[in-house]
This record gives structure tokens, C-alpha cells and sequence, in this order.
């Protein structure tokens, strides 16, 4: 209803910060359509701000510690602007609700990740101010249409969103609650619409994504795999990828779509976390380290160029030299394009609390020693793409004139020379050169 003010009325400004995963950018995306049917438009300048928003991530003590250290510092803004609005969404906002408020007057808001459909009703002031309970209702039922607007050519689609794995490190079950698919229409008309603003890439999001099983359009139940082939029947959409993933739900339908399906990438990350047994035992990820390397087998004799990536949780409780070396092995026995590797921080309310904790120094000394090999393996699959003619889809200008940046179908950041190419091209590009950070190629056609 709003959509159509007088354009004479001075829209309020919105600056949303966002910490943690893509599903918490997905989120801040949403928030601010919902914020825009009610007058305000984004910026990227806090001060200017009538409302600053902070989407917020719990998975590591120092991600969550960041939002009390934001807060500080918008104290003294407030102070000034007392009818500054500040709020606080995503996962803290879910596991510490009004703890936070209490430990930071400044806060007029906080919203978790289910329910920040009524964001705008809080703002209003129609709301309690403080909201983190799993409604029943699907909040991508109350919130706004998309709005027409055109949109970067890659963007996120949740599908998924929850978990109910219960990994003993892990807070995610808890701020995102239980696992959750949405229905095979909203997610396929959600992509239809994308497509039509301009997106040629769509990254399907969910906290354990390929766990999603739907309602399909026949009025079945679909797998994971089979949304994946009709979103690979859907015009205009050039390419798709999806994360994050758990090994224990790597269907086989979902294997053949990496066979069978062109649009998906040869791309996956499947976070495995250790490659000892004894860890993943007591990390509860219900599966052993023989079973990760047989499926990643499987994966790579369905689709032979894929690059794999995972993520890996370095000073588990209990995990001994030996334990440490059996990962190291797994990495060296996978290959890895890339990882994301982190030092195990203790949550509260999920099982290894209360689990005697690796020294410290042993710990950071182990995550150099993963990290090391990881750069190594991340470095030669970089400069193993010299040579190599890839997709790249365009995404910004480049700093120098008549160069643009693209992603590779590999996640590669690549700089081509071109005067003509327009954001949103999907080129053919021969990689000619690789920099510590970005590959440089040479355009070979348009596809
Ligand atoms: N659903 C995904 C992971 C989501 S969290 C999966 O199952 O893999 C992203 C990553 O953060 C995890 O893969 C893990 O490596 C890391 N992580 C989660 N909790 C952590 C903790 N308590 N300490 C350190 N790293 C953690
Ligand atoms: Fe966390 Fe494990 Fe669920 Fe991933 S699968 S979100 S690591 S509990
Ligand atoms: Fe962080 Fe929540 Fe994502 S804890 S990683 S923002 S699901």
C-alpha cells in the first residue's frame, strides 16, 4: 500500500549491518522489502540513519561478543538522536532475546529469524518490542511481494531454513529452530521472479539445504535433486548452486543432478568438520571419515571437474595429537579447492559446553597447521585453472577502465578486459593468469 506515497514525503533511511551466513544476507534482503513498504529506503551510511539494524550471528563466541561492541558504539549516536530507532535481528537476537535490551538500553527491538515479518508492526509500534518465539505462521507468507526493482545477477534463495542435526558444538538448532522446506511453487516462483529482475544465478540457501524435501507441484513429496532438475528447466536462469550442505543427506538423486542438470556448478561445499572418527563421534555428525571419502567418490564419478570445500572445527573437546593428524590426512586425501577453518569456541546451551576444552595455544598452533595445507591445496587449484576455459558471470566493473569482474563457475573471482560486456553477461573466458587473489582471463565467447 505504502508503495505508492507522495515521492514529496522524505523517505526515512534504513542501514542494516549483517554478520554470520547468507542466509542472514538473505534475511537483511528481506527485512529491507519489508522495511520499504513502510517508507524507508536503504543507506550505506549509519549516521544518516533513522534506523540502524543489526542482523546478527551466534555461531562463534567473538561473532556474537561483535554486536555488544557495535552497540557501544551507538551509544553515543543515540544519544544525539534520541529518536534513532536501533534494532536487533537474526541469531543472537533468537538466543539471548531480552538479555540484550537489559545488557543494552540503546536497543528499541529485537526480532529473531522467524518473525521478522512483523518488523514493520514493531516499528509501528503494534507490536511487543521484543519477539523471538517459532511462530506456526511461515513468515514468507507475511512478508512483501519482492519488489519489481532489478537486482545483481547472482542473489539467494532460502529454501530451507533450521536444523535438526543437533551437531554437539553447534548453536544453529537452537536460534534457527527445526528444519523447515518451503513448498516447491513459492521457491520456483520466488526464482521465476528473480530471473525476471535480472538474476542468472540463484544460490539455494538452507542450514542443511540438501535435507530439503518439499511438496512438489504434483502434490508429492520432491528430494532435494529433484527441485534442483526443475529449477534446471527454468528459462533464463543460466546457472545454480546451494549451501550449505550435511554428507549424511547427499541423496542419490542429488548426486545424478550433478551429472545430469548443466545450470548446477561443479561446485559443493560439504562441511565435514574432522577427520577423525573418535571427534566426529563426539561432534555427533553421525557418519565416519571413510564414509565422507567414499561419497565424495561418488560425487566425483558423477561430475569429474567438481571442486569441493568444507569447513572444519579445529580443537574439539577430546581431540588428541592423533586426532589432528587424521584430519590433516583427510584434507591431503580429498584435495581441496578451499576451506573454511575455525578454532572450536565453546557455546552456550548446546552439549560440548561443559566439555573440557584443548589448551589454547595447542589449539591455534593445530589451526595454523590446517590452515597451511589448506592454502596449499586452495592455491594449487587456483593456479590449476590457467589454461582452463570457464563461465564467468559478470558482476561489477573492475577498478581499471575497460576491465570487468566476474565469478567463475568455480567461485573464482576473475578480472576480463572487454569495453562491451555488460554486468550480467555469462561469458566463455580462457584463464590466462592467477594473482593471490583473482584469476585473469581472456574472453572466448559469449554462451
Ligand atoms: N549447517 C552447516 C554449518 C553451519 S555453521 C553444516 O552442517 O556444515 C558454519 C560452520 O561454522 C560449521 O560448519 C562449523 O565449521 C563452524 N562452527 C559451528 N559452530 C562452531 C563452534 N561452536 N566453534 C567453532 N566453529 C563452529
Ligand atoms: Fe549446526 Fe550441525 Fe546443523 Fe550444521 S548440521 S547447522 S553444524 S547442527
Ligand atoms: Fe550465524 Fe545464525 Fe548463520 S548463528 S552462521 S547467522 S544461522
Amino acid at each position: 500500500m505504502s508503495d505508492h506515497d507522495t515521492p514529496a514525503q522524505a523517505a526515512k533511511k534504513l542501514f542494516i549491518k549483517t554478520y554470520g551466513c547468507q542466509m542472514n544476507v538473505y534475511d537483511s534482503q528481506r527485512m529491507a522489502e519489508a522495511m520499504g513498504a513502510e517508507g524507508y529506503v536503504l543507506t550505506e551510511n549509519q549516521s544518516e540513519a533513522d534506523m540502524v539494524l543489526l542482523n546478527t550471528c551466534h555461531i562463534r563466541e567473538k561473532a556474537a561478543e561483535k554486536l555488544y561492541s557495535d552497540l557501544g558504539r551507538l551509544k553515543p549516536l543515540k544519544a544525539e538522536r534520541p529518536d534513532l530507532k536501533i534494532g536487533v535481528a537474526g541469531c543472537v537476537a533468537q538466543a539471548e532475546g531480552e538479555e540484550i535490551v537489559r545488557r543494552m538500553p540503546v536497543v528499541d527491538l529485537v526480532v529473531g529469524p522467524q518473525t521478522y515479518h512483523r518488523l514493520p508492526a514493531m516499528v509501528r509500534g503494534e507490536a511487543p518490542k521484543i519477539i523471538t518465539d517459532f511462530p506456526e505462521e511461515d513468515k514468507f507468507d507475511h512478508l512483501p511481494q519482492q519488489r519489481a526493482t532489478r537486482r545483481a545477477p547472482a542473489a539467494f534463495l532460502t529454501v530451507q531454513e533450521g536444523c535438526d542435526k543437533f551437531c554437539a558444538f553447534c548453536v544453529v538448532p537452537y536460534t534457527r529452530g527445526a528444519e523447515v522446506s518451503r513448498p516447491v511453487e513459492r521457491i520456483m516462483r520466488e526464482a521465476r521472479d528473480l530471473v525476471a529482475r535480472g538474476v542468472r544465478e540463484i544460490t539455494l540457501l538452507g542450514q542443511n539445504v540438501n535435507g530439503w524435501h518439499g511438496m512438489g507441484e504434483d502434490g508429492r513429496e520432491w528430494g532435494f535433486g529433484r527441485l534442483i532438475r526443475a529449477l534446471g528447466e527454468a528459462e533464463g536462469l543460466e546457472r545454480i548452486r546451494y549451501t550449505t550442505s550435511h554428507p549424511n543427506d547427499m541423496a542419490d538423486d542429488l548426486i545424478e543432478a550433478h551429472r545430469d542438470v548443466p545450470q548446477l556448478m561443479p561446485y559443493l561445499h560439504l562441511p565435514v568438520q574432522s577427520g577423525s572418527d573418535r571427534i566426529l563421534k563426539a561432534m555427533n555428525r553421525k557418519h565416519t571419515a571413510e564414509q565422507y571419502l567414499r561419497l565424495i567418490d561418488r560425487i566425483r564419478d558423477a561430475r569429474p571437474d567438481i571442486m569441493l570445500t568444507s569447513d572444519f572445527i579445529v580443537g574439539f573437546p577430546g581431540e588428541t595429537d592423533q586426532d589432528h593428524q587424521d584430519t590433516l590426512r583427510l584434507i591431503e586425501q580429498v584435495d581441496f579447492g578451499t576451506a573454511f577453518s575455525f578454532k572450536y569456541s565453546p557455546r552456550p546451551g548446546t552439549p560440548a559446553y561443559e566439555r573440557a576444552e584443548v589448551d589454547g595455544a595447542v589449539a591455534d598452533a593445530r589451526l595454523q597447521e590446517l590452515q597451511a595445507l589448506l592454502t596449499r591445496q586452495q592455491k594449487a587449484a587456483q593456479e590449476g585453472m590457467v589454461g582452463r576455459t570457464v563461465g564467468v558471470l559478470l558482476e561489477k566493473q573492475g577498478r581499471e577502465a575497460g576491465q570487468m569482474i566476474g565469478k567463475s563457475d568455480y567461485l573464482h573471482s576473475v578480472f576480463v578486459d572487454t569495453t562491451t560486456a555488460q554486468i550480467g553477461d555469462l561469458l566463455q573466458v580462457r584463464i590466462i593468469e592467477s594473482a593471490s587473489n583473482s584469476l585473469h582471463g581472456k574472453i572466448v565467447s559469449a554462451t
